[in-house]
């Protein structure tokens, strides 16, 4: 028996899920963009900007309300992660820039002939900066490819490309083109055991499954605050002793600590309010409707809060994925349409709800640009997946067309751009 999903509540939290143009709905499957805000997050923001708009470390009421933000948005990004400490969470501007600055700190200790290991099923922001830090040190980069034609790593990815020289494995927990969730803490195991340093691009994974930073085993696991329901940072997790023991490039008189040292310069603190706000609505949510399933799949027990957040994830993951099944048996009648990677409903469970698919004689531009005049809000591109377009001999600049399902879509949005799609391309007529 499914569980009841309270989807009626979840959409009234979300201001922007109302709004209306002429008359008609705003239908968002843009969310592996960036996905809309709860009301909490909003009231977060706005109320920082009121009482707690000063800088760090004063004596006086707003600067120590400051702090005690910060403070906050650390431990809330914490525990929906299940670190260990608030220390071992960075805030940065987003996870491209956060990897910059990890990368650039990660190669002061790596020489001419080390190893890296990427990934062609990244996101451009886990690959570029390891190929210029390649490029720029002498190391040599080995690619971990996926079988394009399953749409998934083989079980020996990556000990093919692993060599006792490997210093670090840079790879993807959820790709943001094709869905598929990876073997990622196996892969942390295997890399970790020969000696590398495991840097984990979670920010797909991170709006729909429960990321448990103990579970994976990786060094570094970063995501994206605005495609997890936050405003526009980036969050990442390190292992304490790392992001004790890097070099962090910091102005002198920065906090010498982590994770001061590596948050260098005035914080977003209005950002870091936000941060708050999606814990409380997860919290909510884990307490609205039927008891949610509890598989944790944990290292070890999770804190009481980490408990909740993980039940509300796991609770978006049984709504998602039915959703998912539901988009990918609509897809499968259309002829003219390829879905790539994972396209059995049977195997949503390895996926997150991200589909990306192509039209046959269509350019993929054009299908969304008549998707958006339908109000109807998808991606089309290579969406910075410029290795997982090229695995499967894709126009690199056309690329697909991406439908990415949140928690607040609803049946009857699905069905809509279902509709369209069967409308225009199920005749096989352009
Ligand atoms: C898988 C993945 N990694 C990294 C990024 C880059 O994130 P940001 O925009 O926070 O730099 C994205 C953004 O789309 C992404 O989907």
């Amino acid at each position: 028996m499914a569980e009841m999903f309270p989807i009626t509540d979840v959409r009234a939290r979300f201001p922007a899920l109302a709004l209306t143009d002429d008359g008609r709905p705003r239908v968002y499957l843009d969310g592996p963009g960036g996905t809309q805000v709860p009301d909490c997050v909003i009231d977060r923001m706005t109320r920082c900007l009121i009482d707690a708009n000063a800088n760090h470390a004063g004596a006086f009421r707003t600067s120590v309300a400051a702090d005690a933000v910060v403070a906050e948005a650390h431990a809330a990004m914490a525990d929906l992660v299940n670190a260990g400490s608030p220390d071992d969470i960075v805030v940065g501007a987003n996870m491209t820039t956060l990897t910059y600055a990890f990368s650039r700190s990660i190669g002061v200790g790596l020489s001419p002939g080390d190893e890296i290991v990427v990934t062609n099923m990244d996101h451009e922001g886990n690959i570029s900066p390891w190929l210029q830090l390649a490029n720029e040190r002498g190391l040599t980069v080995r690619w971990m490819r996926f079988d394009p034609a399953r749409g998934r790593f083989a079980d020996d990815a990556l000990t093919r490309v692993l060599s006792p020289r490997t210093r670090l494995v840079a790879l993807g927990l959820a790709s943001n083109l094709i869905g598929t969730v990876n073997q990622t803490a196996r892969f942390a195991v295997e890399a970790r055991t020969a000696g590398a340093l495991v840097y984990v691009d979670a920010v797909q994974y991170a709006p729909h499954r429960p990321l448990d930073v103990a579970a994976l085993g990786a060094d570094f696991v970063v995501w994206s605050a605005y495609k997890v329901f936050g405003p526009h940072l980036g969050v990442l997790w390190g292992r304490s002793g790392l992001l004790a023991d890097l070099p962090a490039f910091r102005v002198r008189t920065a906090p010498t600590l982590a994770p001061g040292r590596w948050e260098t310069g005035t914080a977003n603190l209005e950002g870091e309010a936000g941060l708050i706000g999606v814990v409380d609505y997860l919290g909510w949510l884990a307490d609205a409707g039927d008891p949610a399933p509890a598989d944790h799949g944990s290292a070890g027990p999770l804190r009481p809060r980490t408990r909740r957040l993980h039940q509300a994830m796991h609770r978006i993951a049984a709504y998602e994925d039915r959703l998912t099944a539901r988009l990918l048996e609509g897809l499968a009648w259309i002829p003219a349409i390829t879905v790539l990677g994972l396209a059995d409903p049977a195997a949503r469970a390895d996926r997150v709800p991200t589909v990306a698919f192509t039209v046959d004689g269509v350019p993929s531009a054009e299908v969304a640009r008549r998707l958006a005049l339908e109000n109807i809000f998808v991606w089309s591109g290579h969406n910075y997946a410029l290795e997982v377009v090229r695995a499967y001999g894709i126009d690199e600049q056309d690329g697909v067309v991406r439908i990415g399902l949140v928690h607040y879509t609803t049946a009857a949005e699905v069905d809509a751009v279902l509709d369209r799609l069967a409308t225009w391309y199920g005749t096989g007529a352009a």
